[in-house]
């Protein structure tokens, strides 16, 4: 296959998933919008279809809510086969919510990330000032009425939002988590997917129960805070959003809006993300219950996103390479696993290669710490990434994560966002000369 041949394909699945304003993130498991996924795979369709690039941009923006949150799924094509339907939320009538049907949870916000790399490489993509605008709500909604404990570093009040669901990191927050009164729910996640690559049931029953406490407050902030048993921050939620305050913050001088309230956030996070989020004696990141009031001693692959917002110091950068990335038992390749990055360390208790978050790669998850390993100067590392995210896709297609030991697919096919990252990391900005001749060097005549 060549690359050519490669960048075809990865078209072709973001034409299948095509629903003319949105794009699925696979054509049976996901048949809606993902807030996060829409992002990333705009990002795609910038390769070869700008203008749509843009109208995914639009129809993710048009479901805001009114107090400024994004959420999470948006259901403009009405009901599927997919839980939780639209009305399973219970967000008509809130004064709060948007006008589309929607989650009342939201997710990882790189859409201004992703609107200002689009903007760098095509300087006729603009961005309005009422698009601005409710970027701005958004990130302020994640600063404010998220915030818990003053230090504008966000909750999550549910794993979906996280964009994780079922990683090890909620293992323990969700095992305080008794069900109870459980509201009737037909789980439809399993149709598509072999059950032993999707959640567990009692955890499952756990993400519907949060939902139903949830729509109970009437997903009143202030209430949510107070009262979810699920509390959470998490690293890579937390360095999307510096990342995206960052950048949101270059295209405010660029459409010559005031920056002030963005440099507060941009403050206040490089002030409280290490003290919050760092542990010394063990060289890395870990997440921080806020309801049990300590860190989730969980090493999962999110422990490398503080890279990609250029949160960690050099020295802290230096550790997560050195003890964590390197090494053979937990991220690196070994006698058992050809591929990297498993979402989870290898050497964690709740490691499974083949389960969803507990173990899988995701293309997106490499993209990611692939440019934050850049960032820092890690080259050697961000090219293996990319060229294992590249062999993956080669060699078992565009699934939604894949098996670390032999790079076979799991979950979803034809998925979107593993397509679009494909055509971005095919791309000359992301990956110079000196990668695309060791990527097709690697594949051995494959690509
Ligand atoms: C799963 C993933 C989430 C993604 C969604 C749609 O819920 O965990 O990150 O956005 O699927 O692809």
């Amino acid at each position: 296959m060549t690359s050519t041949d490669l960048r075809a394909r990865a078209q072709a699945v973001l034409r299948l998933n095509d629903m003319g304003e949105f794009t699925k993130p696979a054509p049976r498991q996901y048949p809606h919008q993902w807030n996060w996924d829409s992002a990333l795979i705009a990002l795609g369709l910038a390769h070869f279809d700008l203008p749509r690039a843009r109208i995914e941009i639009q129809s993710l923006l048009r479901a805001q809510w009114r107090d400024g949150m994004m959420p999470h799924i948006i259901y403009p094509a009405g009901a599927a086969d997919y839980f939780p339907p639209p009305e399973f939320w219970q967000t008509e009538n809130l004064p709060h919510a948007g006008k589309f049907p929607s989650s009342a949870l939201t997710q990882p916000p790189i859409l201004a990330t992703i609107i200002r790399a689009i903007r760098t490489t095509h300087h006729e993509f603009q961005i309005s000032h009422p698009e601005f605008s409710k970027l701005l709500a958004w990130h302020r909604w994640l600063h404010t009425a998220r915030d818990a404990d003053g230090t504008g570093l966000p909750c999550l009040i549910h794993p979906w939002e996280s964009g994780m669901d079922n990683s090890p990191l909620w293992a323990d927050a969700l095992d305080r988590i008794t069900p109870r009164d459980m509201p009737p729910y037909k789980r439809c996640d399993t149709i598509h997917v072999a059950p032993d690559e999707r959640p567990l049931v009692l955890d499952y029953e756990r993400f519907v129960h949060l939902i139903d406490l949830g729509r109970r407050l009437r997903w009143e902030p202030r209430a949510l805070l107070a009262q979810m048993p699920f509390l959470v921050q998490d690293v890579l939620f937390c360095s999307v959003l510096h990342r995206a305050d960052e950048d949101l913050r270059a295209l405010a001088i660029e459409l010559g809006e005031p920056t002030r309230e963005i440099d507060a956030w941009l403050a206040r996070t490089r002030t409280g993300f290490n003290a919050r989020f760092w542990d010394e004696a063990r060289g890395l990141y870990l997440d921080y219950d806020v309801r049990a009031q300590s860190p989730i001693r969980v090493n999962a692959n999110a422990t490398f996103a503080p890279l990609w917002a250029g949160l960690a110091t050099s020295a802290q950068a230096a550790r997560l390479v050195a003890e964590h990335f390197e090494n053979p038992r937990a991220y690196a390749p070994d006698a058992d696993s050809k591929f990297r990055l498993p979402s989870v360390a290898k050497n964690e208790r709740g490691y499974s290669p083949r389960r969803y978050w507990c173990g899988p790669i995701w293309i997106q998850m490499n993209w990611l710490i692939a440019q934050g390993l850049r960032r820092y100067g890690f080259d050697a590392q961000a090219d293996a990434i990319v060229r294992d995210a590249l062999a993956l896709v080669v060699q078992s297609g565009f699934r939604e994560y894949y098996d670390p030991r032999d790079g076979s697919g799991c979950g979803a096919t034809d998925f979107s966002w593993s397509a679009a990252l494909t055509l971005d990391m095919l791309s000359q900005d992301f990956a110079p000369a000196r990668l695309e001749s060791a990527i097709i060097r690697h594949n051995q005549g494959r690509l």
